[in-house]
């Protein structure tokens, strides 16, 4: 058993100052700080909301020392993704709904030098996809219906959470799971408790005056 992993999610922060936003869960006196920065790319298709993109990505890859991990919410991930892979997020994680090719996809974002995600809807089973993830470093669970920050958690997916946790365990699946999607002070206990290992959290982390301290508590809280 690790430490869990927080993973802030830039799309509660102040886009007009992201790199501060950054520096703000970046860790202090010494604490670690958050593992990754999840940075949450919509194109207003493939869910109904709109935010940033590549050109965004890079300036915070120039900004910030901390790992960038892209969930990109768009249709043809197939076509997109590859180009933060090689800008150098260091996690992509892409929708399993929207992608033609998903095991090539994961081959192409390794070949390019980042881990590959591969993140599934309240709704959508994992078991069709078992061989696919096979290919992926990460498994990323949404916890909510993907679009938008501050939505209540649906535990009905901590099922697939177990799941997960189990073929990790056995050896049958070698990725991270990862949960997003109202994490918070009341919620990441339980999705600890169903074996997350890396946890998402927007509105919990920079809706709270000091989003560092928000940080160091969740990690506290998931790891007990
Ligand atoms: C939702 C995004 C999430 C979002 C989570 O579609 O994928 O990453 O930022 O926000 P909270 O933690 O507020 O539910
Ligand atoms: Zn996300």
């Amino acid at each position: 058993v690790h430490q869990p992993m927080i993973a802030p999610s830039i799309l509660s922060a102040d886009f007009a100052r992201l790199a501060d936003e950054a520096v703000a869960v970046s860790g202090r006196d010494g604490a670690p700080g958050a593992d990754w920065l999840h940075v949450d790319v919509m194109d207003a298709h493939f869910v109904p909301n709109l935010t940033l993109g590549l050109p965004v990505v890079k300036s915070l890859l120039a900004a910030t020392d901390i790992p960038l991990d892209c969930h990109l919410m768009i249709d043809d991930p197939d076509r997109w993704a590859i180009g933060y892979a090689e800008a150098g997020a260091h996690n992509v994680t892409v929708h399993v709904e929207a992608a033609a090719d998903p095991v090539r996809l994961a081959r192409n974002l390794r070949a390019a030098g980042a881990k590959a995600g591969l993140s599934v809807k309240p709704g959508t089973p994992l078991e069709p996809y078992l061989d696919v993830l096979k290919e992926y470093d990460t498994l990323l669970v949404m916890s909510v219906e993907p679009g938008f920050g501050g939505q209540k958690f649906m535990a009905e997916v901590l099922d697939k959470v177990r799941t997960a946790r189990r073929l990790v365990d056995t050896g049958h699946l070698r990725l991270l799971v990862e949960i997003d999607g109202g994490i918070n002070a009341e919620t990441i206990e339980a999705a600890a408790e169903a074996g997350v290992d890396c946890f998402v959290a927007g509105s919990a982390v920079y809706d709270a005056t000091d989003p560092g301290r928000a940080v160091e508590a969740l990690r506290g809280l998931a790891a007990t």
